[in-house]
């Protein structure tokens, strides 16, 4: 259509069906299934407003997409196709790792390869929006949605976003790529004490240095829709939030698109206690600009009387329903509302051999060595080796939000073992539960997880057969890791360290003086300090995904070097939560190992993490040189290089991630101890040495200030590079205005 068709239809739009374009429900109101996040209340609604609904959440599939739009059109007065949008987070039917693997790739273009496939499975399967990626920060591992995100960093996540967002959306071809929304604007990532849903208070200046950025990069990548979140931000929820969505998203970074509220936000503006009922809940959410109502009844019930009543100018309607319109017409729609979902296409793309190749390949990338006394890579023969764990053969490793995954598709680590293994030397056992009691962990839909656990004389055989195992073992790799239900949405924890059955079994099988690889499946950082010194090799692979299990193989017999690299910090235990590498710094700073008073530390943990942020090991040894700028000044308008060598003293091929680092010494606020500026990876042969050069312009040097203006300012600068934000070798230089 054109802009002025455009017009023209909405000229004909009763306020009612402009209000019902801004209303999303889920698959129940249009008679199928669907899974639902949120209370399922009544929420007031007629058959007039589904039949007036603008989009719905969470139905795909190509015929029922195009069934359920064919009955919708047949009932619309004016013929405005539905939208059909999705969580399609981190795969569809074919599942990467969750994003939290992502993000210690340090890979984002290959991450960019990766959401392009996304977005081709789901459109052929009638996804037109996604509601992806998710783009907060996350720096408090007790909080479930960690799984979720790509980690603690504002340019890693920023270069994630940008990548995702423009791998999903592409050349927006019907059929082929999806409209990406971003979420949870904003800072959903730091509810307090990482409990789900809770309050977030901080300041505007931390707000916009570390929390804003990544979703500025989505925007600025061309996202076609901003979602809010759930939480409260200083004082008002983000719904309602005029200063979030309107002075900033809209005023300040130009956003034209559609926002849309998180799963009843508008609704829980009353739970919240600002609004005190749906109507002023509506009203509240519609002046900041939020556009789209998912799945309560405030908008469909009170828009319209709003107007009519002048408390909502029907501009703004005009404008809001326009933004819904507009989108729909980019998607295509009203030439073709079935978006050219094909079932037949569909079922080719999740079978294309070209999906699971590049899903093993970003698992083998999402893996992070963080430990390896010489146990790894693993004898293929003459070793017996025993797998023993909840997670040595099951195909639940896909993480949370795999809702539309094809299981059917998902390897086991057993399977992948007996693949590289001959049956003499192989054994593989559950050993223990994952957890005492997973019915605790409630119900997240028709996610098919185990949530029962066997009675105790399957138990107890269990550890039988994993003590038998384990004598007659050389090696033991252990599966074990958080139970799915333990992370994601709703999945917040106190104690974020191992589940107490498979804490135990470690215990046990220690006693057998073997040595032991633990392979970690998990979706947040743990802490691991109580179990890292039964180990001799640590691997995290976090949920991998329906092809993981062929990477972690590869990885632990050597057939691939690992490359991975936190893009978290793994606390040491959960008492120092949130622990992040680009910290503030303290009066009273404390020196690792130092043990006065009166600084800044505790008395019975180190400060440091177990595991610091960009930290990862390969079978390789990597060697790195001095940090080398070009000179001592920088002036104003000038760029200084800073070079880095770097040299395989290993007998392997090896991918090192360098790392930049800069520290303003003397600032006007006080600044973070270092903060991630740039990065590369690079691949080394045995014996090559390599060397880095990164450019620094006067851009990197700008920081927040009080007043929340962005500069540079003249002094003293660190510049830091190495393989790890811990490791690091520093040089100084001048900036000169
Ligand atoms: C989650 C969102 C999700 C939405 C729709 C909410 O509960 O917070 O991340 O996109 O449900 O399913």
């Amino acid at each position: 259509m054109k802009d002025h068709e455009l017009q023209e239809l909405l000229s004909r739009m009763t306020l009612e069906e402009k209000a019902g374009q801004l209303v999303q429900l889920d698959g129940a109101c249009f008679g199928t299934r669907g899974i639902t996040t949120g209370p399922q209340e009544a929420l007031g609604i007629t058959q007039e407003t589904v039949d007036m609904a603008g989009s719905t959440l969470n139905v795909l599939g190509a015929d029922t997409v195009r069934r359920i739009q064919e009955n919708y059109l047949k009932r619309s007065r004016l013929g405005i196709p539905l939208l059909f949008m999705a969580d399609i987070i981190y795969g569809y039917k074919t599942i990467f790792p969750i994003p939290l693997g992502l993000g210690c790739t340090w890979d984002p273009e290959l991450i960019g390869r990766d959401y392009a496939f996304i977005g081709r499975e789901s459109a052929a399967d009638g996804a037109m929006v996604t509601f992806a990626p998710m783009l907060d920060l996350v720096r408090d591992a007790r909080w479930g949605r960690c799984m979720e995100s790509t980690g603690e960093d504002p340019l890693l996540n920023s270069r994630y976003g940008e990548a995702m967002v423009k791998g999903l959306q592409g050349d927006m071809v019907p059929g082929k790529n999806i409209a990406s929304c971003i979420k949870h604007y904003a800072a959903y990532g730091a509810v307090e004490a990482g409990r789900e849903y809770n309050t977030v208070d901080m300041s505007e200046m931390r707000l916009r240095q570390d929390y804003l950025p990544a979703y500025k990069a989505g925007v600025d990548a061309g996202c076609r829709m901003v979602m809010s979140s759930f939480n409260v931000l200083n004082g008002i929820p983000a719904t309602a939030n005029k200063h979030l969505m309107v002075d900033i998203l809209r005023d300040e970074w130009g956003f034209d698109g559609t926002v849309i509220t998180d799963f009843a936000s508008i609704y829980e503006l009353i739970m919240h206690g600002v609004a005190a009922d749906e109507k002023e809940a509506a009203l509240m959410a519609f002046r900041a600009q939020t556009d789209v109502d998912m799945q309560t009844g405030c908008y469909a019930n009170n828009l319209a009387d709003l107007v009519r009543e002048g408390k909502i100018a029907e501009a703004d309607l005009d404008r809001a329903c326009m933004r819904v319109l507009k989108l729909k017409n980019e998607l295509g729609l009203f030439e073709d509302p079935y978006y050219q979902a094909d079932a037949l296409k569909a079922q080719e793309i999740i079978n294309d051999p070209a999906g699971k190749e590049a899903a093993v390949q970003t698992a083998l990338e999402a893996c992070v060595l963080l430990k390896n006394n010489g146990v790894l890579p693993l004898a293929k023969t003459g070793v017996r080796i025993a797998l023993i764990g909840p997670y040595a053969d099951t195909g639940d490793m896909l993480g949370l939000w795999a809702i539309h995954a094809d299981r059917s598709h998902s390897v086991t680590l057993r399977q992948a073992f007996e693949q590289k293994l001959s049956p003499e030397n192989f054994r593989c056992c559950t050993g223990c539960k994952t957890l005492d009691d997973p019915a605790e962990l409630g119900d997240f839909g028709n996610i098919p997880v185990v949530t029962k656990n066997p009675d105790e004389e399957t138990v107890r055989q269990w550890e039988k057969e994993a003590i038998e195992a384990a004598e007659w073992a050389d090696v033991i790799v252990l599966a074990m890791g958080e139970h799915t239900l333990q992370t994601g949405e709703g999945g917040s924890r106190t104690d974020i360290t191992l589940p107490a059955p498979q804490k135990e079994l470690i215990r046990k099988l220690a006693a057998y003086h073997k040595p032991m690889v633990l392979v970690l499946f998990n979706g947040r950082p743990m802490a691991l300090s109580d179990v890292e010194p039964y180990t001799d090799a640590l691997l995290e692979a976090w949920f991998p995904g329906t092809y993981g299990a062929l990477a972690v193989t590869d990885l632990l017999f050597g057939d691939a070097n690992p490359s991975g690299r936190l893009s978290v910090s793994m606390p040491y235990t959960t008492g120092q939560v949130p622990v992040y590498y680009s910290h503030g710094r303290t009066g009273r700073p404390c020196a690792p190992g130092q043990r006065s008073r009166f600084t800044s530390r505790y008395l019975d943990a180190p400060n440091e993490p177990l595991y610091p942020f960009g930290y990862g090991l390969g079978y390789h040894k990597a060697v790195y040189g001095e940090t080398k700028p070009d000179k001592t000044c920088m002036k104003s308008g000038e760029t200084l290089t800073v070079s880095v060598s770097v040299r395989n003293d290993g007998d392997r091929e090896g991918c090192e991630t360098v790392q930049l680092y800069l520290h303003d010494c003397a600032a006007a606020v006080a600044r973070p101890v270092k903060e991630l500026k740039d990065f590369r990876r690079i691949v080394l042969k045995p014996g090559e040495e390599k060397t880095v050069q990164f450019t620094i312009d006067e851009e990197m040097l700008k920081y927040v200030h009080a007043d929340c203006s962005y500069a540079a300012e003249a002094g003293t600068f660190e510049v830091m590079t190495g393989p790890d934000s811990e490791r690091l070798s520093c040089a100084v230089f001048e900036y000169i205005q």
